[in-house]
């Protein structure tokens, strides 16, 4: 399949890139993180996490960041909200879009959010008629889509289960996520192939941890299967807590450098974007987790 003009790039290192890091980080760094992400162009941005502060205290203060973000006409701010109470604060906060989670191995879903896939699909339901009645977005995410670190290898027609049950919930878009990062690319394009079949392939985002260095392969084995919304995570940040030895999502600096290199329009200064990068690790005391972030700005110090 022919390559996409442009794509949509999420932005997830507010939520995903920080809720696994130790310390607190103060409210008003990831009020900045968002804001510069938004700056340099990213057209939505995953700020908040509406869970609970007793699973992951880094995301407690998900209304103040909520707040106290500068909102910008075309950008989306996006929160994710495993069940209703994460919803009416989401709702609260004026989130632009909610996100509700759930996985296609049995083991992750029990781990993360402490119940059965049918379970999670039950609670979704509330959250998914509010989120059509307030007239809000929703995404809906499926972690473990090609490997579970608990379960092992998921078999596509697994994700594509979850899918249906997705799409019959009423989301707009979803996401097919390699939470360990263990995915290669032709296990990539077999289950977007399979998904694709099931609804346009712009219903479909690729969520790729870099763990094992696939990622940048599998963005591209999936732009093949027709998937043109890519999940990423300035300087590499992330990691999900109840994944031990997971790292980052896929440097929103190296996706959106490749995806300029092919000619691919994301609508992403990638200048500031560099520069959020460096500010970011510098502000967690740590390098960037970005090739080309770090090459970039390398060269223009
Ligand atoms: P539970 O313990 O089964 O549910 O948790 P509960 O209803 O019994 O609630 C327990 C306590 O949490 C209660 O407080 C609730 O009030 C409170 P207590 O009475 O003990 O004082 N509570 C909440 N507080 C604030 N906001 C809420 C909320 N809900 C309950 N929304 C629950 C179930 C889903 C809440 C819990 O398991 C949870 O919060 N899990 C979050 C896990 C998480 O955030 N994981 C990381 C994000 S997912 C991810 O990273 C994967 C992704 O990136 C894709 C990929 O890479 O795979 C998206
Ligand atoms: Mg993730």
């Amino acid at each position: 399949m022919a390559l996409p003009d442009k794509v949509k790039i999420v932005e997830v290192a507010p939520r995903d890139g920080l809720q696994n890091e130790k310390t607190f980080i103060e409210t008003a760094t990831k009020i900045e993180l968002v804001n510069r992400l938004a700056d340099a162009g990213i057209s939505n941005v995953e700020a908040a996490s509406f869970v609970s502060p007793k699973w992951v205290p880094q995301m407690a203060d998900g209304t103040q960041v909520m707040e106290g973000i500068r909102r910008r006409e075309g950008t989306l701010f996006s929160a994710l909200t495993p069940n209703m109470r994460g919803f009416d604060d989401a709702l609260a906060a004026e989130a632009d879009e909610v996100v509700i989670f759930g996985a296609a191995s049995e083991a992750f879903s029990q781990k993360n959010i402490n119940c059965s896939i049918a379970e999670s699909i039950a609670r979704f339901e509330p959250v998914a008629e509010a989120a059509h009645n307030a007239g809000i977005r929703l995404r809906g995410s499926i972690s473990c889509a090609l490997d579970c670190p608990y379960d092992g290898p998921t078999d596509p027609s697994t994700v594509a289960d979850v899918v249906r049950r997705m799409l019959d919930l009423g989301c707009d878009e979803i996401d097919i996520a390699d939470t360990i990062g263990t995915g290669t690319p032709l296990r990539v394009e077999r289950v977007m192939k399979t998904v694709t079949e099931l609804a346009d392939a712009g219903t479909f985002s690729g969520h790729f941890h870099d763990t094992y260095g696939q990622a940048i392969a599998n963005i591209y084995a999936a732009m093949q299967a027709g998937i043109s919304i890519f999940h990423s995570s300035v300087a590499g940040l992330g990691g999900c807590p109840y994944a031990k030895g997971a790292t980052g999502n896929v440097a929103s600096e190296d996706v959106v450098y490749l995806m300029h290199g092919m000619g691919i329009q994301t609508g992403i200064d990638l200048d500031m974007l560099v520069d959020t990068g460096q500010w970011i690790a510098a502000q967690l005391g740590r390098r960037a987790d970005s090739r080309a972030g770090n090459a970039l700005a390398a060269r223009k110090s």
